[in-house]
C-alpha cells in the first residue's frame, strides 16, 4: 500500500530537524514540494539542504505542486480558503495516484510543525474522505517557530498557571491583550502590535528565528515597537520576504 509522511522540519535551522523526521525522510521515494510566495526560493533551498544533509542513499524524486492560490473573486475569507482546499485536494489526489507506485512512499515536508497554521492535514483528510485512492499516512511532529522563538529569547511562554493564546495578526485586538496574559501572534504582515497601547505589555519578537538571517528584539512594547517595525521592514527589503512571530506578555491582564 502507498504510504505518505507529513513531516515537520522545524522553522529554518537544519539542526532542529528531529531524529524521527530524519528516519522518515530516509524512507521517502517522492517528495511533494509546495512552496509559494516571496519566500519560495529560500524555503525550497532549505528543504533541499535537509534532503542533501540527511539522506544516506539519495534515490528520491521531487514533484513540484503548482499552487494557483486562493480565488480573489470569492468574497468571504472562509469560502475562499475552503475552495482553495478543495482544489488542492484534487491536485494531491492526482499526484498521489500518478506519481506514487503502490509500494512507494511519498512525503510533504512541512515548515515548523504540521499542526500549526498549516493546511496539509486538512487537505489530506479531504483526499481520504473522497475515497478514490487509498494510502496509509503518518504525521511526524516538528519544532514550531513558537518553540524556537521562546528558546532564542530564553523565556517560558507562560508564567505559572497562566494561559497562552495563539492567534494571527488579523485577530489581534487590544481587548484580547487586556484579557490574556500571553498572546503569541503569527502570520502578521501588518505589525498589528502597533494597535496595542497598554504600557505594561512586553514583546518578544523574532524574524527568521533559528536561521542565519535571524533578528531578535524584546522589551516594553511602547519602547520597542518602532525599532521592531524598522527591523522588520529593512529585513524584508534585504531578503525579499520575512516571517516573524512574537509573544505579547501582559502582566496586568484580567484573569477570567
Ligand atoms: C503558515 S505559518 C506556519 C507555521 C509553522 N507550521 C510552525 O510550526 O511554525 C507561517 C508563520 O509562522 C511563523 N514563522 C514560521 N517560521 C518562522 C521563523 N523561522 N521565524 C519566525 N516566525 C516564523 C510566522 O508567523 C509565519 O507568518
Amino acid at each position: 500500500m502507498r504510504k505518505l509522511y507529513i513531516i515537520g522540519i522545524g522553522p529554518g535551522n537544519p539542526e532542529q530537524v528531529t531524529i524521527q523526521a530524519i528516519k522518515a525522510i530516509n524512507q521517502v521515494d517522492v517528495f511533494f514540494v509546495t512552496s509559494k510566495g516571496e519566500a519560495k526560493n529560500d524555503l525550497t533551498q532549505f528543504r533541499k539542504e535537509i534532503c542533501e544533509r540527511y539522506i544516506d542513499e539519495p534515490s528520491y524524486r521531487t514533484v513540484e505542486i503548482v499552487d494557483s492560490g486562493r480565488d480573489p473573486t470569492i468574497d468571504s475569507y472562509a469560502s475562499r480558503v475552503e475552495a482553495w482546499h478543495q482544489q488542492r485536494a484534487l491536485i494531491y489526489e492526482e499526484l498521489i495516484k500518478n506519481e506514487l507506485q503502490e509500494d512507494e512512499c511519498g512525503a510533504f515536508l512541512i515548515w515548523g510543525d504540521p499542526s500549526l497554521y498549516d493546511s496539509t492535514l486538512r487537505v489530506i483528510d479531504q483526499v481520504i474522505s473522497r475515497g478514490l485512492i487509498h494510502f496509509d499516512y503518518e504525521v511526524i511532529p516538528g519544532i514550531t517557530s513558537i518553540q524556537a522563538l521562546a528558546a532564542r529569547h530564553k523565556i517560558t511562554l507562560n508564567g505559572i498557571g497562566e494561559s497562552i493564546c495563539i492567534t494571527t495578526g488579523r485577530q489581534l485586538s487590544p481587548g484580547l491583550i487586556s484579557n490574556t496574559e500571553n498572546v503569541i501572534v503569527m502570520l502578521d504582515g501588518k505589525c498589528s502590535f502597533k494597535e496595542v497601547l497598554d504600557k505594561e505589555v512586553e514583546i518578544y519578537w523574532g524574524a527568521y528565528v533559528g536561521s542565519d538571517k535571524e533578528v531578535l528584539l524584546s522589551g516594553r512594547l511602547t519602547e520597542t515597537r518602532e525599532s521592531i517595525e524598522m527591523a522588520r521592514s529593512s529585513a524584508r527589503e534585504k531578503n525579499g520576504w520575512v516571517m516573524d512571530t512574537y509573544l505579547l506578555r501582559n502582566p496586568s491582564a484580567r484573569r477570567p
